[in-house]
């Protein structure tokens, strides 16, 4: 097991059941963060995996059980287009979960994809700042990711210069149109997470789970280089994509 020490890897048999567990483990998160700091505050991602989850959290028995008016929503990445798009990151968790339960609208803070990208990181980065009320980074209670076939997660890109940011907190990703450019919280904010939680899911996950989980080198991958500082991480996946992942993978390190 390669990407981190004390990382938890749980195998479900479909996507249902791992968004049910992640769903509970999003609960969890949301009293330990509550009982201790008195808020929780979350990263989303976008993608098809967290779908099924951001609709569960909508309904019982998990959106009784979250303190929605202590709860803050931001996003580890967006793409550039307005919030309505139908590649918006914020987008797919508002109509999916957000506006669905009783949460404060200045809850909800979402990046400006509809701007310019260097300017919605930099105001991203300074609301973050403020919120946070933080020196250095912001430490997330809990940060949901994804990851691609490439192995990228967040919008942070294999081989992409931003992730050897070491200062900024949110920074803007070019790419080649049509494909939006984006804003992503870069790797030190991932790793000064208190817990991280990678959901994956599909056949086509697969190769690129065991090359960062047993090809020993993990770090050559996005995915691989969250490694939270004082933080957990927990892999939640399913069957498919996990079908090269050998046995010693698939326990606990
Ligand atoms: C995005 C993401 C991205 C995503 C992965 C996995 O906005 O696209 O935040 O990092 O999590 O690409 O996507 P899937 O869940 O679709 O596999």
């Amino acid at each position: 097991m390669n990407p981190g020490h004390g990382a938890a890897v749980r195998i479900f048999p479909d996507l249902e059941e791992l968004s049910q567990a992640a769903a509970w483990y999003v609960v969890l998160q949301s009293r330990n963060a509550t009982a201790a700091r008195g808020k929780f505050t979350v990263a989303l991602s976008g993608g098809s995996s967290p779908k099924r989850l951001y609709s569960l959290l909508a309904t019982d028995p998990y959106a009784a059980q979250i303190n929605w008016s202590g709860s803050h929503f931001f996003w580890a990445d967006e793409r550039c287009v307005p919030p309505d798009h139908q590649e918006s990151n914020f987008r797919l968790a508002h109509d999916a979960f957000l506006a669905k339960v009783l949460l404060p609208t200045e809850n909800t803070h979402r990046i400006a994809g509809e701007k310019d990208p260097e300017r919605a990181a930099s105001e991203y980065e300074k609301h973050l700042r403020t919120f946070f009320d933080a020196p250095s980074f912001p430490a997330f209670d809990l940060i949901l990711l994804g990851v691609g076939e490439d192995g990228h997660t967040a919008s942070l890109f294999p081989g992409a210069s931003t992730l050897r940011e070491r200062v900024r907190i949110a920074v803007p990703v070019y790419a080649d149109a049509p494909k939006p450019n984006r804003v992503t919280l870069t790797l030190p904010v991932l790793n000064h997470a208190t817990n991280i939680l990678f959901l994956v899911s599909g056949r086509g996950k697969a190769k690129v789970l065991h090359e960062i989980f047993e090809d020993g080198n993990p770090k050559q991958y996005p995915a691989g280089m969250v490694r939270p500082v004082n933080g957990t991480v927990t892999w939640m996946i399913d069957r498919d994509a996990a079908s090269l992942l050998s046995e010693r993978s698939r326990v606990e390190s």
